[in-house]
């Protein structure tokens, strides 16, 4: 039998804020700032599930049922407050960890046919949460990811070769002005 790794995606909204219902408003707006404002968020979901191919229909899981599960769940939290309009954030804050941990639990609860293996959530284009459902005694144990953009110059040279031999393997990157990179 092969077992196969198959990802499906969905994009939805939604609106949350991090507060500390124990902590005074001061704290709350020092330790989260402008995230204590309410504000809404376009996640994109990423779903990965494995399983051994059927060899009738050749396929993992039926992704026409893997589509309406996932979307089924959604409907919970698409245009929606995650702290006002669901049950899930009342004791805990609906950060980008809490809220992929809370999406598995979901998940894995409908899911028939596959074993649900990885999930990412992206908050944004930079930040992305990625979770396989481990634990640590009672905690979640969660991969974050945050992607920082720098620009800088450089020039490929060596100077064992010839003015000649360095345009033969660096090409334009040898440029003696350099070029730059994001
Ligand atoms: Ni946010």
């Amino acid at each position: 039998m092969h077992t196969v790794r198959l990802t499906k995606r969905l994009e939805f909204s939604a609106a949350h804020r991090y507060c500390n219902p124990a902590w005074s408003e001061e704290r709350n707006r020092a330790v989260f700032g402008r995230h204590n404002n309410p504000h809404g968020h376009n996640y994109l979901l990423e779903v990965t599930v494995s399983g051994a191919i059927d060899p009738v229909t050749g396929m993992v899981i039926n992704l026409y049922d893997l589509k309406q599960v996932l979307e089924q769940m959604l409907v919970e939290f698409d245009h929606k407050s995650l702290n006002e309009d669901t049950p899930y954030f009342k004791d805990r804050i609906p950060t980008t960890e809490n809220f992929a941990v809370v999406l598995w639990d979901k998940i894995e609860e409908q899911l028939r046919g596959a074993r649900l293996v990885a999930l990412r959530l992206f908050e944004e284009e930079d930040l992305s949460v990625d979770y396989e459902g481990r634990r640590i005694g009672k905690s979640s144990e969660v991969y974050l990811t945050r992607r920082y953009r720098f620009a800088a110059a450089h020039r490929l040279h060596t100077d064992a070769l010839s003015e000649e031999e360095n345009y033969r393997v660096f090409g334009k990157c040898n440029n003696p002005n350099g070029h730059g990179h994001n």
